[in-house]
């Protein structure tokens, strides 16, 4: 049942990119919403689309390096846009950086970073195994959470993070511990 679950969201998020206007629904690109706390909520994939609306007058958007989100620096933009409404498609893996380049607003806020899961990674990680069922269940979302499965050697890895695709005998792990979640729910509900 899990399986099929997962089947399922895999081929909806693979059938069509989301659209997600940034913090959104209680804010905009503004100088009040959280982006840390709205992305977290949100399991990027490949082929969404981030839109970002704002008054002209008062902000813009800059798509900069990490580095440079993390000292506030628009002085050497990866694009910069400034229609009011800017979409951006995320069409590839990996984290992308945005900030606002008006003075100040970054370092009050307005920066967001997002990380898009590699293909294959179209599942969020499922709640409903949190409760309940023995361990091993939260190892499929683990693994597209951290990106280690990707397609691109350009990728740069991240240090400390386990690669669970080059791990020998991991997917049989998984599926072991999938079994054994199985056969354990299936005795449990004979027993009631
Ligand atoms: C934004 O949200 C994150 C995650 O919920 C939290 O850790 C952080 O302290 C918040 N930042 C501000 C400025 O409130």
């Amino acid at each position: 049942m899990p399986l099929l679950a997962v089947v399922v969201a895999a081929a909806f998020a693979t059938a069509s990119g989301a659209s997600y206007g940034v913090g959104e629904p209680s804010g905009s690109w503004d100088l009040q919403t959280n982006y840390t706390a709205w992305a977290s909520s949100i399991n990027f994939q490949l082929g969404d689309q981030l839109v970002f609306k704002y008054s002209l007058e008062a902000h813009d958007v800059v798509e900069v390096t990490k580095a440079s989100y993390l000292s506030c620096s628009a002085s050497s933009p990866i694009s910069a846009l400034r229609s009011g409404e800017d979409t951006i498609k995320l069409d590839r893996p990996g984290r992308r950086y945005f900030i606002c380049g008006v003075p100040g607003h970054c370092d009050s806020g307005m920066k967001l970073q997002v990380r898009v899961a590699p293909p294959g990674c179209n599942s969020p990680p499922p709640p409903s195994e949190m409760d309940g069922t023995p361990g091993g269940n939260g190892t499929p979302g683990g693994l597209c959470l951290d990106g280690s499965p990707s397609p691109s050697p350009t990728i740069i890895s991240t240090p400390g993070v386990i690669s669970y695709n080059s791990a020998p005998g991991s997917s049989s792990t998984v599926s072991a511990a999938l079994v054994i979640a199985a056969t354990t729910m299936l005795l449990i509900s004979m027993l009631h």
